[in-house]
């Protein structure tokens, strides 16, 4: 047995030439958090999450992570899901990719958010790993639009945005860490995604949908 035929969410993956998104599973929390130790934030951008968890020491980030993504598993549904997934460039875990969503049947609207390993930053990886996950929701799940959000002081983030095809639509004045920060707010819609090359492939999606009852 394996961890999909006891969640079926977690049997999702999306394939473009090198590049994979897997559903994360709990098997690969240490995988991920090994790249994570390593550094992520770039020394360009202010700091890029709405928790600390990045700027924790490792074994409180072990635990404090681990334990969110129980929480996020726990919590699944067809009303509010949050699809955690692994960057895979060919077997080498690189980052994370998750996409969120309330009432997606009704709403067809999902979120994103993601970081690589600050290894991996620079290669286009961060453009085509989202260029994905939104080819993926638009055509598999039926998604009208996508949206993401990126302080303003993050260029890497926002230039992924713009890449993929988004449009800023608002800038609102947020708490960070507890300090002012300013959140620039992006949507996409099918037509105007920048899709990757090289073809996606998908598996598993049949047992995402029929999971979500879409
Ligand atoms: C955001 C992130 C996933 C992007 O991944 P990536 O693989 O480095 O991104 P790409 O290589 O696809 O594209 C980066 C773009 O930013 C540009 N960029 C990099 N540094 C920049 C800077 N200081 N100013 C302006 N643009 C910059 C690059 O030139 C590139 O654009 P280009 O292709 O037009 O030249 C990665 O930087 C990351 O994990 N950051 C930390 C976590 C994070 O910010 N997550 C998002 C939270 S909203």
């Amino acid at each position: 047995m394996t961890w999909s035929d006891l969640l079926p969410f977690m049997g999702l993956t999306i394939r473009c030439g090198e590049l994979s998104l897997s559903a994360m599973t709990p098997d690969d929390i240490p995988g991920l958090l090994a790249v994570a130790d390593r550094g992520i934030v770039p020394e360009c951008s202010g700091y890029p999450f709405i928790t600390d968890w990045a700027l924790l020491p490792t074994e409180e980030r072990n635990a404090n992570s681990s334990q969110f993504y129980f929480g996020v598993w726990s919590r699944f549904s067809p009303e509010a899901f949050e699809l955690l997934m692994v960057v895979r460039e060919g077997e080498q875990i690189v980052g994370a990719q998750d996409l969120r969503a309330l009432d997606f049947a009704i709403r067809r609207t999902g979120h994103t958010g993601s970081w690589l390993g600050r290894e991996f930053h620079g290669r286009g990886i961060g453009t085509r790993m989202r260029q994905m996950v939104c080819a993926f929701a638009f055509d598999e799940l039926g998604a009208v639009e996508m949206r993401t959000e990126a302080y303003a002081d993050n260029p890497t983030s926002n230039r992924v945005s713009q890449k993929t095809g988004y449009v800023e639509f608002d800038r609102a004045r947020v708490t960070r860490l507890g300090e002012l920060a300013t959140e620039v707010r992006y949507r996409l819609t099918p037509e105007s995604l920048n899709r990757p090359e090289e073809p996606i492939e998908v598996t598993g999606a049949d047992a995402l949908r029929a999971y979500l009852g879409i």
